[in-house]
């Protein structure tokens, strides 16, 4: 029998094919949500017999938001902030993490998928300082002329763009590179981008393999996946100022002028990296 769990008291909401997963909903599996499918659990699960420490690293890459929008919102003063790939909401989402810090913030989430878009517009009903676009993040200019975002940008001060898991799932590298470069041109100084990304140190050693077994089992389900090498990360901040540590594995991350955290749980997070820039 298929799973067809309700939404919000009522059916499945529209556009949603809860028969074949969604990056999405996965990874909200992955994080311990409710808001998933059984052909995401499956997806999942077969996920999990390849790399076992998924949930370390979707709840390391969360945990690197938290950290990136606290300081941003407070040592840095971004009041703008634009969430790109959002993801479904979850425990702490982006606008509540920089409202605890400066309430007046205000945060534009962006999505692609008609899971994120019912539940983020449910949830961001009741706080008038947060907006929900649902776009394709591949079409900058449309993304760019919607009016949340726009209006945004409009005022001139520093916003934030987060793009965290969400870049490696355009799979043409100069597509992703002239992507990131416009969104990066439509940012006032003083803004920032902080990403974080699929790698695959290409080296042949062992998160190479793992990474390379992990997209064989997702690419039916994913297609467009693509891991990348550091310097191909890297090169996605082209024209800012990378700040520290640089971008590195998430175990290695911490805030500008912090420290790592300790984390004893090595393994497939090392083939997530994450990175902060500023552009002058
Ligand atoms: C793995 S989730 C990451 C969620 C969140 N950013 C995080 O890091 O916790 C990736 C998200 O990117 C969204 N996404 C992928 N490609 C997109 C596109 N072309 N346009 C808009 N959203 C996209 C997916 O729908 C999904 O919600």
């Amino acid at each position: 029998m298929t799973d067809q769990p309700r939404y919000d008291g009522g059916l499945v909401a529209p556009g949603i094919d809860t028969t074949r997963p969604s990056v999405a909903r996965v990874y909200d599996y992955a994080l311990g949500g409710k808001d998933n499918y059984e052909s995401d659990r499956e997806l999942y699960r077969q996920i999990m017999e390849i790399a076992p420490e998924t949930p370390v690293w979707a709840r390391a890459n969360r945990r690197w938001l938290s950290q990136v929008i606290t300081w941003l919102a407070d040592e840095a003063g971004v009041l703008h902030f634009i969430d790109a790939g959002s993801g479904l909401p979850t425990a702490e989402n982006t606008h509540q993490i920089a409202q605890k810090v400066s309430p007046d913030a205000s945060v534009v989430y962006i999505d692609n998928d008609p899971s994120v878009v019912a539940h983020g517009r449910a949830l961001l009903l009741d706080n008038d300082r947060t907006q929900f676009t649902a776009a394709d993040l591949t079409r900058p200019d449309e993304v760019l002329a919607d009016p949340a975002v726009a209006g945004l940008l409009a005022d001139g001060q520093p916003v934030a763009l987060v793009m965290a898991l969400m870049l490696h799932h355009i799979h043409d590298y100069e597509q992703t590179l002239a992507i990131a470069g416009q969104y990066v041109d439509a940012l006032p100084p003083g803004s920032y981008l902080a990403i974080t990304h699929a790698c695959n140190p290409g080296d042949g050693g062992p998160v190479d393999q793992l990474v390379t077994e992990l997209l064989a089992k997702v690419k039916d389900a994913f297609p467009t996946l693509a891991f990348r090498s550091v310097a191909q990360i890297s090169s996605l901040f082209h024209g800012l100022e990378i700040l520290e540590p640089g971008v590195v594995r998430l175990a290695d991350w911490h805030v500008p002028g912090g420290r790592v955290e300790d984390d004893p749980q090595p393994g497939i997070r090392d083939a997530i990296y994450g990175g902060v820039a500023r552009k002058s």
